[in-house]
């Protein structure tokens, strides 16, 4: 079983389990509003109908999946311990050393290379582990997203043509698959 470190640290963040808390519920639910002009275009979750409530029971999830070492997901904080968003590890494939990231960052954090930070961050944590090969995908329309890949230096493999249907913009998704193998890893 790959599992990870509870907190991990770079000079301007730090990634930390998510705390199993009404306190980090209310932060994280507080970040999901502020943000969602942001997030609601991407993440189908993340509607005006999210609840406090919604943000604990995601929490104790969390939690659980840790536990189990199914997913991993981390709460991301800059050093004066504001939370800033989450990065999640999952779909770990332990015969294939294969695993997925998914992240969002509160608009008044975002833009400040913060994400690529906290994928950084992780990447050094699984291919250190055996992790072999890490995958992101985005809406191809979601160009900040696929941003933060392309300058982590993941390669595009392909689009997943209308991979996923979005009921709250009646569309078909289309998905790009975006890798990076250990061999590519570069330590920066
Ligand atoms: C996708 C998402 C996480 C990207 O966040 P972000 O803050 O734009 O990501 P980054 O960490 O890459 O920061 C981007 C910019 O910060 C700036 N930056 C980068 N490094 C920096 C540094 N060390 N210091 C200051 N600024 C820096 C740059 O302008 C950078 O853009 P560039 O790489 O094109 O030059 C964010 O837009 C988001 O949460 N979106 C909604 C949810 C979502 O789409 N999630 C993904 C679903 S697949």
């Amino acid at each position: 079983m790959f599992v990870p470190q509870n907190k991990i640290t770079s000079s301007r963040i730090f990634l930390i389990k998510i705390e199993k808390s009404f306190n980090m519920a209310q932060k994280h639910y507080t970040e999901v509003h502020r943000s969602l002009p942001e997030l609601s275009p991407w993440l189908e979750w993340a509607t005006p109908q999210y609840k406090i409530e919604d943000s604990y029971e995601y929490i104790l999830k969390c939690h659980q999946e840790w536990d189990k070492g199914q997913d991993y997901t981390y709460a991301i904080n800059n050093h004066l311990d504001n939370f800033m968003g989450t990065i999640s590890v999952f779909n770990i494939k332990e015969k294939d050393k294969s695993i997925e990231f998914g992240y969002w960052i509160s608009t008044q954090y975002a833009g400040n290379g913060y994400m690529q930070e906290a994928v950084s961050l992780l990447e050094k944590e699984f291919f250190n582990m055996g992790i072999n090969r890490i995958v992101i995908h985005t809406d191809v329309l979601n160009l900040k997203s696929a941003n933060v890949a392309v300058k982590r230096g993941f390669t595009l493999e392909g689009i997943q043509r209308q991979k996923t249907w979005f009921e709250a913009e009646q569309r078909y998704r289309d998905i790009n698959t975006f890798s990076k193998l250990k061999k590519e890893y570069q330590e920066i």
